[in-house]
Protein backbone atom coordinates (compact mmCIF):
# COMPACT_ATOMS: atom_id res chain seq x y z
CA UNK A 1 0.00 0.00 0.00
CA UNK A 2 2.86 2.27 0.33
CA UNK A 3 3.53 5.30 2.77
CA UNK A 4 -0.65 6.72 3.33
CA UNK A 5 0.91 8.59 6.51
CA UNK A 6 1.29 11.65 4.18
CA UNK A 7 -1.93 12.11 2.98
CA UNK A 8 -4.30 12.48 5.14
CA UNK A 9 -7.86 13.00 4.03
CA UNK A 10 -7.58 10.54 1.34
CA UNK A 11 -7.66 7.21 3.07
CA UNK A 12 -10.93 7.26 3.05
CA UNK A 13 -11.70 8.71 -0.52
CA UNK A 14 -9.54 7.35 -2.92
CA UNK A 15 -8.55 3.93 -2.64
CA UNK A 16 -7.65 3.50 -6.58
CA UNK A 17 -5.10 5.99 -5.85
CA UNK A 18 -2.94 3.30 -3.35
CA UNK A 19 -4.01 -0.13 -5.09
CA UNK A 20 -0.87 -2.04 -5.76
CA UNK A 21 0.05 -3.96 -8.66
CA UNK A 22 -0.91 -7.26 -7.06
CA UNK A 23 -4.52 -5.86 -5.68
CA UNK A 24 -4.85 -4.70 -9.72
CA UNK A 25 -4.04 -7.77 -10.64
CA UNK A 26 -6.43 -9.97 -8.58
CA UNK A 27 -9.37 -8.76 -10.17
CA UNK A 28 -10.82 -10.90 -11.92
CA UNK A 29 -8.74 -13.52 -10.73
CA UNK A 30 -9.04 -14.47 -7.43
CA UNK A 31 -11.50 -16.36 -5.18
CA UNK A 32 -12.30 -15.99 -1.73
CA UNK A 33 -13.35 -18.46 0.67
CA UNK A 34 -16.97 -17.30 2.29
CA UNK A 35 -17.44 -16.21 5.77
CA UNK A 36 -19.61 -17.70 7.87
CA UNK A 37 -22.50 -15.85 9.95
CA UNK A 38 -20.34 -17.04 13.24
CA UNK A 39 -17.76 -14.53 12.65
CA UNK A 40 -18.10 -12.20 15.94
CA UNK A 41 -18.36 -8.61 16.50
CA UNK A 42 -15.55 -6.92 18.29
CA UNK A 43 -17.70 -5.21 21.97
CA UNK A 44 -19.14 -1.89 20.87
CA UNK A 45 -16.39 1.24 21.60
CA UNK A 46 -17.49 3.68 23.96
CA UNK A 47 -17.30 7.08 21.55
CA UNK A 48 -13.88 8.33 21.31
CA UNK A 49 -13.04 11.87 19.88
CA UNK A 50 -11.83 12.29 16.54
CA UNK A 51 -7.79 11.97 16.72
CA UNK A 52 -6.57 15.34 15.69
CA UNK A 53 -3.71 14.62 12.78
CA UNK A 54 -1.93 18.10 12.93
CA UNK A 55 0.92 18.23 15.92
CA UNK A 56 1.32 21.40 17.58
CA UNK A 57 3.74 23.77 15.77
CA UNK A 58 2.51 22.57 12.69
CA UNK A 59 4.34 24.64 9.69
CA UNK A 60 1.33 24.18 7.07
CA UNK A 61 -0.50 26.19 9.98
CA UNK A 62 2.00 28.59 11.11
CA UNK A 63 3.55 29.89 7.89
CA UNK A 64 1.69 31.43 5.59
CA UNK A 65 1.38 29.54 1.89
CA UNK A 66 2.31 30.43 -1.49
CA UNK A 67 -1.26 31.17 -2.15
CA UNK A 68 -1.61 33.36 0.67
CA UNK A 69 1.13 35.52 -0.36
CA UNK A 70 1.04 35.80 -4.35
CA UNK A 71 -1.66 36.83 -7.24
CA UNK A 72 -3.83 33.93 -8.30
CA UNK A 73 -4.65 32.83 -11.86
CA UNK A 74 -7.20 35.08 -13.57
CA UNK A 75 -11.50 34.02 -14.08
CA UNK A 76 -11.85 31.64 -16.94
CA UNK A 77 -8.03 30.13 -17.15
CA UNK A 78 -10.12 27.40 -17.06
CA UNK A 79 -13.01 28.43 -19.41
CA UNK A 80 -14.86 25.00 -18.90
CA UNK A 81 -13.87 24.36 -15.10
CA UNK A 82 -11.63 21.20 -14.20
CA UNK A 83 -11.36 19.44 -10.86
CA UNK A 84 -8.25 20.10 -8.88
CA UNK A 85 -5.04 18.79 -10.21
CA UNK A 86 -4.93 16.89 -6.61
CA UNK A 87 -8.03 15.04 -7.61
CA UNK A 88 -6.23 13.49 -10.63
CA UNK A 89 -6.57 9.77 -9.49
CA UNK A 90 -10.28 10.10 -9.10
CA UNK A 91 -11.14 8.71 -12.45
CA UNK A 92 -13.53 5.88 -14.62
CA UNK A 93 -11.60 3.17 -14.85
CA UNK A 94 -12.15 0.04 -17.15
CA UNK A 95 -11.20 -3.40 -15.20
CA UNK A 96 -8.19 -4.78 -15.56
CA UNK A 97 -10.40 -8.46 -15.16
CA UNK A 98 -12.64 -7.47 -18.33
CA UNK A 99 -11.54 -7.81 -22.07
CA UNK A 100 -12.05 -5.02 -24.36
CA UNK A 101 -13.68 -5.96 -27.79
CA UNK A 102 -13.22 -3.07 -30.04
CA UNK A 103 -15.19 -0.16 -28.52
CA UNK A 104 -17.37 -2.23 -26.46
CA UNK A 105 -16.44 -2.21 -22.77
CA UNK A 106 -17.03 -0.93 -19.38
CA UNK A 107 -15.78 2.10 -17.39
CA UNK A 108 -17.05 2.21 -13.57
CA UNK A 109 -17.93 4.92 -11.56
CA UNK A 110 -15.30 5.62 -8.45
CA UNK A 111 -18.02 5.53 -6.09
CA UNK A 112 -15.55 5.23 -2.97
CA UNK A 113 -14.55 8.86 -3.93
CA UNK A 114 -17.86 10.81 -4.28
CA UNK A 115 -20.25 12.86 -1.90
CA UNK A 116 -24.25 12.89 -2.02
CA UNK A 117 -26.12 10.89 -4.60
CA UNK A 118 -25.21 13.16 -7.84
CA UNK A 119 -22.12 11.60 -9.92
CA UNK A 120 -20.03 14.00 -11.76
CA UNK A 121 -21.18 14.12 -15.63
CA UNK A 122 -17.24 13.37 -15.99
CA UNK A 123 -17.70 10.33 -13.90
CA UNK A 124 -20.68 8.98 -14.82
CA UNK A 125 -19.85 5.36 -15.87
CA UNK A 126 -19.51 3.82 -19.51
CA UNK A 127 -21.65 0.44 -20.93
CA UNK A 128 -20.94 0.76 -24.67
CA UNK A 129 -21.57 -2.47 -27.15
CA UNK A 130 -20.36 -0.98 -29.66
CA UNK A 131 -18.08 1.79 -28.94
CA UNK A 132 -19.53 5.48 -28.82
CA UNK A 133 -19.84 8.54 -30.92
CA UNK A 134 -20.12 11.80 -30.91
CA UNK A 135 -23.06 12.38 -33.16
CA UNK A 136 -23.45 15.81 -34.96
CA UNK A 137 -26.90 17.49 -33.22
CA UNK A 138 -27.90 18.86 -36.57
CA UNK A 139 -27.89 15.60 -38.41
CA UNK A 140 -29.90 13.70 -35.29
CA UNK A 141 -33.35 12.57 -35.85
CA UNK A 142 -35.56 10.68 -33.92
CA UNK A 143 -38.71 8.55 -35.79
CA UNK A 144 -41.76 7.80 -34.15
CA UNK A 145 -43.81 4.64 -36.00
CA UNK A 146 -46.25 1.82 -35.30
CA UNK A 147 -45.43 -2.11 -36.14
CA UNK A 148 -48.83 -1.44 -37.58
CA UNK A 149 -50.89 2.00 -38.65
CA UNK A 150 -53.25 1.21 -36.60
CA UNK A 151 -51.05 1.48 -33.32
CA UNK A 152 -50.10 5.21 -34.54
CA UNK A 153 -51.97 7.30 -36.40
CA UNK A 154 -49.35 9.92 -37.27
CA UNK A 155 -45.54 8.87 -37.58
CA UNK A 156 -43.31 11.32 -37.21
CA UNK A 157 -39.27 12.25 -37.68
CA UNK A 158 -38.15 15.26 -35.17
CA UNK A 159 -35.11 17.14 -35.70
CA UNK A 160 -33.46 18.32 -32.30
CA UNK A 161 -34.68 21.41 -32.71
CA UNK A 162 -38.11 20.31 -32.79
CA UNK A 163 -37.58 18.16 -29.41
CA UNK A 164 -36.06 20.92 -27.83
CA UNK A 165 -39.26 22.97 -28.13
CA UNK A 166 -41.83 20.95 -26.18
CA UNK A 167 -42.24 21.17 -23.12
CA UNK A 168 -40.09 19.74 -21.14
CA UNK A 169 -39.38 17.80 -17.27
CA UNK A 170 -36.24 17.80 -14.89
CA UNK A 171 -35.37 14.32 -12.74
CA UNK A 172 -33.17 12.73 -11.16
CA UNK A 173 -33.13 9.12 -11.56
CA UNK A 174 -29.81 6.63 -11.06
CA UNK A 175 -28.87 4.41 -13.83
CA UNK A 176 -27.92 1.08 -13.51
CA UNK A 177 -26.60 -1.53 -15.89
CA UNK A 178 -27.99 -5.11 -15.10
CA UNK A 179 -24.85 -6.78 -14.75
CA UNK A 180 -23.27 -4.27 -12.40
CA UNK A 181 -21.81 -6.59 -9.02
CA UNK A 182 -22.08 -9.48 -11.48
CA UNK A 183 -18.89 -10.67 -10.70
CA UNK A 184 -19.54 -11.55 -7.17
CA UNK A 185 -22.05 -13.89 -8.42
CA UNK A 186 -19.24 -16.13 -9.03
CA UNK A 187 -17.41 -15.42 -5.91
CA UNK A 188 -14.62 -13.52 -8.08
CA UNK A 189 -12.32 -11.01 -5.56
CA UNK A 190 -13.12 -7.53 -7.18
CA UNK A 191 -10.80 -5.58 -4.59
CA UNK A 192 -12.90 -2.43 -4.88
CA UNK A 193 -16.52 -0.93 -4.74
CA UNK A 194 -15.39 1.13 -7.89
CA UNK A 195 -15.56 -2.59 -9.83
CA UNK A 196 -18.36 -4.24 -7.70
CA UNK A 197 -20.58 -1.91 -7.76
CA UNK A 198 -19.78 0.79 -10.80
CA UNK A 199 -21.94 0.43 -13.04
CA UNK A 200 -24.13 3.14 -11.46
CA UNK A 201 -24.64 6.71 -11.96
CA UNK A 202 -27.45 8.94 -10.36
CA UNK A 203 -27.72 12.30 -12.61
CA UNK A 204 -30.47 15.04 -13.07
CA UNK A 205 -31.94 14.24 -16.76
CA UNK A 206 -33.77 16.93 -18.72
CA UNK A 207 -35.98 15.93 -21.42
CA UNK A 208 -39.67 15.45 -22.85
CA UNK A 209 -41.67 12.71 -21.79
CA UNK A 210 -42.25 9.81 -24.17
CA UNK A 211 -45.69 10.09 -23.35
CA UNK A 212 -46.41 13.51 -24.71
CA UNK A 213 -44.41 12.61 -28.19
CA UNK A 214 -46.72 9.15 -28.69
CA UNK A 215 -49.45 11.15 -28.20
CA UNK A 216 -48.67 13.89 -30.62
CA UNK A 217 -47.81 11.08 -33.21
CA UNK A 218 -51.42 9.84 -32.06
CA UNK A 219 -50.85 6.75 -30.23
CA UNK A 220 -53.92 4.62 -29.83
CA UNK A 221 -53.36 2.92 -26.08
CA UNK A 222 -55.20 -0.27 -26.75
CA UNK A 223 -53.50 -0.92 -29.31
CA UNK A 224 -50.02 -0.22 -28.31
CA UNK A 225 -48.96 -1.74 -25.95
CA UNK A 226 -45.19 -1.86 -26.08
CA UNK A 227 -42.50 0.15 -27.13
CA UNK A 228 -39.55 -0.64 -29.20
CA UNK A 229 -36.34 2.01 -28.46
CA UNK A 230 -33.52 2.01 -31.06
CA UNK A 231 -29.77 3.65 -31.31
CA UNK A 232 -27.83 5.14 -33.94
CA UNK A 233 -24.66 3.41 -32.71
CA UNK A 234 -23.43 0.15 -34.65
CA UNK A 235 -24.99 -2.32 -32.30
CA UNK A 236 -28.28 -1.63 -32.98
CA UNK A 237 -29.14 -1.23 -29.41
CA UNK A 238 -32.67 -2.27 -29.12
CA UNK A 239 -35.18 -2.96 -26.29
CA UNK A 240 -38.84 -3.62 -25.84
CA UNK A 241 -40.27 -1.64 -22.96
CA UNK A 242 -43.84 -1.62 -21.79
CA UNK A 243 -45.99 0.83 -22.51
CA UNK A 244 -47.79 1.20 -18.76
CA UNK A 245 -43.92 2.66 -17.98
CA UNK A 246 -44.41 5.18 -20.42
CA UNK A 247 -48.20 6.13 -20.14
CA UNK A 248 -47.28 6.77 -15.90
CA UNK A 249 -44.92 9.63 -17.99
CA UNK A 250 -41.96 8.85 -16.20
CA UNK A 251 -39.92 7.76 -19.45
CA UNK A 252 -38.10 10.54 -20.51
CA UNK A 253 -36.49 11.25 -24.43
CA UNK A 254 -33.58 13.22 -22.63
CA UNK A 255 -30.95 15.74 -23.98
CA UNK A 256 -29.70 17.16 -20.55
CA UNK A 257 -27.60 15.53 -18.02
CA UNK A 258 -26.92 17.47 -14.86
CA UNK A 259 -27.49 21.11 -16.32
CA UNK A 260 -25.77 20.16 -19.34
CA UNK A 261 -26.52 18.71 -22.61
CA UNK A 262 -25.67 14.65 -22.24
CA UNK A 263 -22.54 13.82 -22.86
CA UNK A 264 -21.23 11.73 -25.98
CA UNK A 265 -20.04 8.84 -24.21
CA UNK A 266 -23.73 8.57 -22.81
CA UNK A 267 -25.72 9.24 -25.78
CA UNK A 268 -25.28 12.90 -27.05
CA UNK A 269 -28.01 14.26 -28.24
CA UNK A 270 -30.52 12.14 -27.69
CA UNK A 271 -31.09 8.85 -24.74
CA UNK A 272 -34.20 7.64 -23.14
CA UNK A 273 -34.25 7.33 -19.99
CA UNK A 274 -36.37 4.76 -18.25
CA UNK A 275 -36.64 5.32 -14.62
CA UNK A 276 -35.67 2.13 -12.46
CA UNK A 277 -35.13 -0.16 -15.06
CA UNK A 278 -31.88 -1.26 -15.73
CA UNK A 279 -29.31 0.09 -17.87
CA UNK A 280 -29.42 -1.40 -21.29
CA UNK A 281 -32.89 -0.25 -21.74
CA UNK A 282 -31.82 3.60 -21.55
CA UNK A 283 -31.10 3.46 -25.16
CA UNK A 284 -28.13 5.77 -25.98
CA UNK A 285 -27.96 7.71 -29.08
CA UNK A 286 -31.88 7.03 -29.53
CA UNK A 287 -32.98 7.30 -33.26
CA UNK A 288 -36.35 5.28 -33.38
CA UNK A 289 -38.95 4.40 -31.21
CA UNK A 290 -41.53 1.54 -32.31
CA UNK A 291 -44.79 1.16 -31.07
CA UNK A 292 -46.49 -2.48 -31.56
CA UNK A 293 -48.29 -4.91 -29.30
CA UNK A 294 -46.08 -8.05 -28.11
CA UNK A 295 -42.81 -7.67 -26.61
CA UNK A 296 -39.91 -7.64 -29.57
CA UNK A 297 -37.78 -10.37 -27.97
CA UNK A 298 -34.46 -8.68 -30.09
CA UNK A 299 -31.11 -10.29 -29.49
CA UNK A 300 -30.47 -7.67 -26.71
CA UNK A 301 -33.26 -9.25 -24.70
CA UNK A 302 -33.51 -12.58 -25.94
CA UNK A 303 -29.07 -13.29 -25.25
CA UNK A 304 -28.45 -10.97 -23.41
CA UNK A 305 -29.65 -9.00 -19.73
CA UNK A 306 -31.58 -12.44 -18.74
CA UNK A 307 -31.12 -14.94 -15.93
CA UNK A 308 -29.65 -18.51 -15.73
CA UNK A 309 -31.65 -19.94 -13.23
CA UNK A 310 -30.54 -23.01 -10.86
CA UNK A 311 -32.70 -25.56 -13.55
CA UNK A 312 -31.20 -24.54 -16.63
CA UNK A 313 -33.94 -22.49 -17.91
CA UNK A 314 -33.48 -18.18 -18.27
CA UNK A 315 -35.49 -15.45 -16.72
CA UNK A 316 -36.48 -12.87 -19.60
CA UNK A 317 -37.90 -9.42 -18.91
CA UNK A 318 -36.33 -8.74 -15.74
CA UNK A 319 -36.00 -5.26 -15.94
CA UNK A 320 -36.85 -3.25 -12.99
CA UNK A 321 -33.54 -3.29 -11.14
CA UNK A 322 -34.60 -4.60 -7.18
CA UNK A 323 -33.64 -2.42 -3.95
CA UNK A 324 -29.85 -2.65 -3.21
CA UNK A 325 -27.07 -0.99 -1.33
CA UNK A 326 -23.27 -0.64 -0.30
CA UNK A 327 -21.40 1.34 2.00
CA UNK A 328 -18.89 3.18 -0.27
CA UNK A 329 -16.62 4.56 2.50
CA UNK A 330 -14.74 2.62 4.08
CA UNK A 331 -14.84 0.05 0.76
CA UNK A 332 -12.30 -2.68 -0.39
CA UNK A 333 -9.01 -1.52 -0.88
CA UNK A 334 -9.07 1.73 1.97
CA UNK A 335 -7.08 1.13 5.36
CA UNK A 336 -8.46 2.98 8.49
CA UNK A 337 -5.74 5.27 10.04
CA UNK A 338 -6.07 4.12 13.59
CA UNK A 339 -8.96 3.22 15.78
CA UNK A 340 -11.97 6.27 16.84
CA UNK A 341 -14.93 7.49 15.00
CA UNK A 342 -15.64 7.07 11.54
CA UNK A 343 -18.88 8.32 9.25
CA UNK A 344 -19.55 5.41 7.80
CA UNK A 345 -21.26 6.32 4.11
CA UNK A 346 -23.24 4.70 1.11
CA UNK A 347 -25.84 4.40 -1.30
CA UNK A 348 -29.53 2.86 -1.75
CA UNK A 349 -31.37 2.64 -4.43
CA UNK A 350 -34.47 0.76 -5.79
CA UNK A 351 -35.90 0.49 -9.02
CA UNK A 352 -39.32 0.38 -7.56
CA UNK A 353 -39.32 3.84 -5.54
CA UNK A 354 -38.29 5.29 -2.93
CA UNK A 355 -35.84 4.07 -0.32
CA UNK A 356 -37.58 3.81 3.09
CA UNK A 357 -34.51 2.78 5.77
CA UNK A 358 -30.74 1.64 5.55
CA UNK A 359 -29.42 -0.46 8.39
CA UNK A 360 -26.17 -1.28 8.50
CA UNK A 361 -24.02 -4.29 10.62
CA UNK A 362 -20.77 -3.83 12.08
CA UNK A 363 -20.47 -7.78 12.75
CA UNK A 364 -21.60 -9.18 9.94
CA UNK A 365 -25.61 -9.72 9.82
CA UNK A 366 -25.64 -10.45 13.58
CA UNK A 367 -26.44 -6.83 15.28
CA UNK A 368 -28.21 -3.94 12.76
CA UNK A 369 -28.17 -0.18 13.02
CA UNK A 370 -30.44 1.89 11.38
CA UNK A 371 -28.42 4.36 9.92
CA UNK A 372 -29.17 8.43 8.73
CA UNK A 373 -31.38 9.11 5.11
CA UNK A 374 -30.04 12.26 3.37
CA UNK A 375 -33.38 13.58 2.17
CA UNK A 376 -35.03 14.54 0.51
CA UNK A 377 -35.37 10.81 -0.86
CA UNK A 378 -36.02 11.11 -4.50
CA UNK A 379 -37.96 8.21 -6.64
CA UNK A 380 -35.77 5.57 -8.18
CA UNK A 381 -32.68 7.76 -7.24
CA UNK A 382 -29.90 7.13 -5.27
CA UNK A 383 -29.90 7.74 -1.79
CA UNK A 384 -27.02 8.41 0.49
CA UNK A 385 -27.18 7.20 4.08
CA UNK A 386 -24.28 7.50 7.18
CA UNK A 387 -23.71 6.19 10.07
CA UNK A 388 -21.71 6.93 13.03
CA UNK A 389 -19.20 4.07 14.16
CA UNK A 390 -16.40 3.93 16.64
CA UNK A 391 -13.49 1.27 15.53
CA UNK A 392 -12.06 -0.39 18.29
CA UNK A 393 -9.28 -1.85 16.19
CA UNK A 394 -10.48 -5.26 16.50
CA UNK A 395 -11.63 -7.21 13.41
CA UNK A 396 -14.89 -5.82 11.56
CA UNK A 397 -17.86 -6.69 8.98
CA UNK A 398 -19.47 -4.21 7.70
CA UNK A 399 -22.79 -4.17 5.57
CA UNK A 400 -25.78 -2.44 4.45
CA UNK A 401 -28.91 -3.40 3.96
CA UNK A 402 -31.89 -1.40 2.00
CA UNK A 403 -35.52 -1.59 2.40
CA UNK A 404 -37.98 0.68 0.22
CA UNK A 405 -41.47 1.86 -0.23
CA UNK A 406 -42.96 -2.05 -1.71
CA UNK A 407 -41.46 -3.05 1.82
CA UNK A 408 -39.03 -5.12 -0.16
CA UNK A 409 -36.03 -5.73 1.78
CA UNK A 410 -32.43 -6.53 0.12
CA UNK A 411 -30.88 -10.60 0.32
CA UNK A 412 -28.44 -11.72 1.80
CA UNK A 413 -26.15 -13.87 -0.79
CA UNK A 414 -27.30 -16.84 1.12
CA UNK A 415 -31.20 -15.70 0.05
CA UNK A 416 -30.57 -14.63 -2.96
CA UNK A 417 -28.42 -17.73 -4.11
CA UNK A 418 -31.49 -19.73 -2.28
CA UNK A 419 -33.87 -18.51 -5.76
CA UNK A 420 -30.75 -17.35 -8.20
CA UNK A 421 -27.80 -19.91 -7.80
CA UNK A 422 -24.88 -19.12 -9.23
CA UNK A 423 -24.71 -19.08 -12.55
CA UNK A 424 -26.05 -15.95 -13.51
CA UNK A 425 -24.91 -12.55 -14.77
CA UNK A 426 -27.49 -10.24 -14.07
CA UNK A 427 -29.63 -8.59 -11.37
CA UNK A 428 -27.30 -9.26 -7.99
CA UNK A 429 -28.63 -7.13 -5.58
CA UNK A 430 -26.89 -9.41 -2.58
CA UNK A 431 -25.71 -7.40 0.68
CA UNK A 432 -21.59 -6.47 0.36
CA UNK A 433 -20.24 -7.24 2.92
CA UNK A 434 -16.70 -5.04 3.84
CA UNK A 435 -13.74 -7.20 6.06
CA UNK A 436 -11.69 -4.89 8.33
CA UNK A 437 -8.88 -6.44 9.78
CA UNK A 438 -6.72 -4.66 12.91
CA UNK A 439 -4.32 -3.20 10.41
CA UNK A 440 -7.38 -1.16 9.19
CA UNK A 441 -6.84 -2.88 5.69
CA UNK A 442 -10.56 -3.10 4.39
CA UNK A 443 -11.11 -5.90 1.57
CA UNK A 444 -14.31 -7.63 -0.16
CA UNK A 445 -15.41 -10.54 1.49
CA UNK A 446 -18.93 -12.62 1.41
CA UNK A 447 -20.84 -13.52 3.96
CA UNK A 448 -23.79 -16.09 3.30
N1 LIG B 1 -27.52 2.32 -26.12
C1 LIG B 1 -26.86 2.13 -27.27
N2 LIG B 1 -27.32 2.69 -28.37
N3 LIG B 1 -25.72 1.37 -27.31
C2 LIG B 1 -25.22 0.77 -26.19
O1 LIG B 1 -24.19 0.10 -26.27
N4 LIG B 1 -25.52 0.36 -23.80
C3 LIG B 1 -26.60 0.14 -22.83
C4 LIG B 1 -27.39 1.41 -22.60
N5 LIG B 1 -27.74 2.02 -23.84
C5 LIG B 1 -25.92 0.96 -24.98
C6 LIG B 1 -27.06 1.77 -24.97
C7 LIG B 1 -26.15 -0.36 -21.57
S1 LIG B 1 -25.83 -2.02 -21.49
C8 LIG B 1 -26.10 0.42 -20.46
S2 LIG B 1 -25.77 -0.25 -18.93
C9 LIG B 1 -26.31 1.85 -20.52
O2 LIG B 1 -26.58 2.30 -21.84
C10 LIG B 1 -25.09 2.57 -20.02
O3 LIG B 1 -25.28 3.94 -20.10
P1 LIG B 1 -24.04 4.91 -19.89
O4 LIG B 1 -22.95 4.49 -20.83
O5 LIG B 1 -24.55 6.27 -20.10
O6 LIG B 1 -23.61 4.70 -18.45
Amino acid sequence: MGDLSNKPGRLQRAPENFLTEEQVKAVGAGRRDFMRKSFLAASAAMMAPVAARAVEGDPEILNLPPWSTTLGLPVATNPYGQPSKYESQLLRRESPGLTRVGGASVSFAPLQGLFGIITPSGLHFERHHQGWHDVDPARHRLMINGSDPAFLKKPKVYTMDQLMRLPSVSRIHFIECGANTGLEWGNVAVPTVQYTHGMLSCSEFTGVPLKLLLEDCGVDYKKARYVLAEGADGSSMTRTIPMEMVENGEVLVAYGMNGEMLRPENGYPLRLVVPGVQGVSWVKWLRRIEVGDKPYATKDEAVHYIDLMPDGLHRQYTSVQECKSVITTPSGGQRLLEQGFYNVSGLAWSGRGKVTRVDVSFDGGINWKTARIEGPVQNKALTRFNVDWVWDGKPAILQSRAMDETGYVQPSYGQLRAVRGTKSIYHNNAIQSWKIVESGEVSNVQVL
